[in-house]
């Protein structure tokens, strides 16, 4: 309990049936409970409830219809082989909430209460973790700003809602290679705008590049930077990194680029075993260049949903470039071995990433 807003629980007397574990795909199937807390200028965050998973009435006034002013986070639970219960850095995506919190003019959420809500939503619906190798379940916090009000202002009233969704793999490619088309025409975010937060028009702007990339026959689009169209930004759900003659490169985090999760902790694993990695700007051409050279080795992409993502074609402007034979890297499958053999509590945590929930 938070000494000033305890989180009251109604339990479901209408559990729902689970979903078959092998065919659970990605956020299709909700669990049995979700929490909600309020805002409002007078009161703060109050209100904070956990209640059977149903649909919520919105006056449709509410300024997140009108002007988006909404933010997200996403983050997984495990059960490891012994039957305990944990998250992967909690803190991490309550910290980037705040963060997006701020640039989308919305009051902030104390990490402390993110940590214990989502903690009590988890232990609730516990048994809805899916077993299954690569299976869990994905958790989405998101804020919405709910006062029915036209004018061009910040909200003065705001909903935190968390749901949970057990999840197989996000791409339909599972943990095979994926082929991405980078974008040349349409921008996703500037330097000075939000591409930072993890706001939902971020996503939306996304999706007419995503779809004539899928048209294609490629599953994502990399995005290059807004102004020039030369340098790399993110893949619409990942963040990107490429192997070149034995360093590991991701662009740095410029203020368009989400700070990633997973991008922090592949970084902190690549140096734990003294693989060369840097962050700095990186552009298309010196991608294609050392393609051509034979010297780009790997490329695979980074997110919560995604975990770590191998990539085994890049198109730019018609020119097709194969990475490691269109099949999974050496440094990609260790990442991926690592990082799950952490958060299913296979091996060691030599980070103290995980966080148990009882
Ligand atoms: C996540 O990896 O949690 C994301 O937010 C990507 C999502 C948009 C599917």
């Amino acid at each position: 309990m938070i000494a000033s807003t305890p989180i009251t629980i109604e339990r479901t007397t209408t559990p729902k049936a689970k979903p078959p574990q092998d065919k659970l795909g990605f956020g299709i199937h909700f669990t049995d409970h979700m929490f909600i807390m309020n805002y409002s200028s007078e009161q703060g965050w109050h209100q904070a409830r956990i209640v059977p998973y149903q649909p919520i009435t919105l006056d449709p006034a509410a300024k997140v219809f009108h002007y988006g002013q909404t933010v997200f986070e996403g983050l997984k639970a495990y059960r490891t082989e012994d039957g305990r219960v944990q998250l992967f850095r909690p803190d991490m995506n309550m910290k980037r909430l705040i963060r997006s919190n701020d640039r989308m003019s919305i009051p902030p959420i104390p990490v402390e209460l993110g940590i214990e809500a989502v903690k009590a939503l988890t232990n609730i619906d516990q048994e809805w973790i899916p077993d299954g190798e690569g299976n869990s379940l994905y958790i989405r916090p998101f804020v919405i700003a709910t006062e029915p009000l036209l004018g061009v202002h910040p909200s003065h009233e705001y909903q935190f809602i968390i749901i949970m969704s057990p999840v197989g793999a996000y791409y339909p490619e599972g943990i095979n290679p994926v082929k991405i088309f980078v974008e040349s025409r349409y921008v996703r975010a500037m330097i000075g705008g939000v591409g930072e937060a993890k706001t939902a028009g971020n996503y939306a702007a996304g999706l007419k590049a995503q779809e004539a990339a899928n048209e294609k026959g490629y599953t994502q689009v990399l995005w290059l930077d807004g102004a020039e169209h030369k340098y790399i930004e993110e893949v619409g759900s990942m963040n990107v990194f490429f192997k070149i003659d034995g360093t590991v490169y991701t662009p740095s985090l410029n203020g368009s680029i989400l700070d990633g999760i997973t991008r922090n902790s592949t970084i902190q694993l690549l140096k734990h075993w003294n693989i060369p990695v840097e962050e700095r700007v990186l552009s298309i051409e010196e991608i294609y260049e050392a393609g051509r050279n034979g010297k780009l080795e790997e490329a695979f992409g980074t997110g919560t949903a995604a975990v770590i993502s191998p990539v085994g074609e890049l198109n730019w402007l018609g020119e097709k470039l194969i990475i490691n034979g269109g099949a999974t890297g050496e440094v990609s499958e260790k990442l991926y071995t690592n990082l799950t053999g952490i958060q299913y509590g296979k091996q060691e945590d030599p980070f103290n990433w995980m966080v148990e929930v009882k």
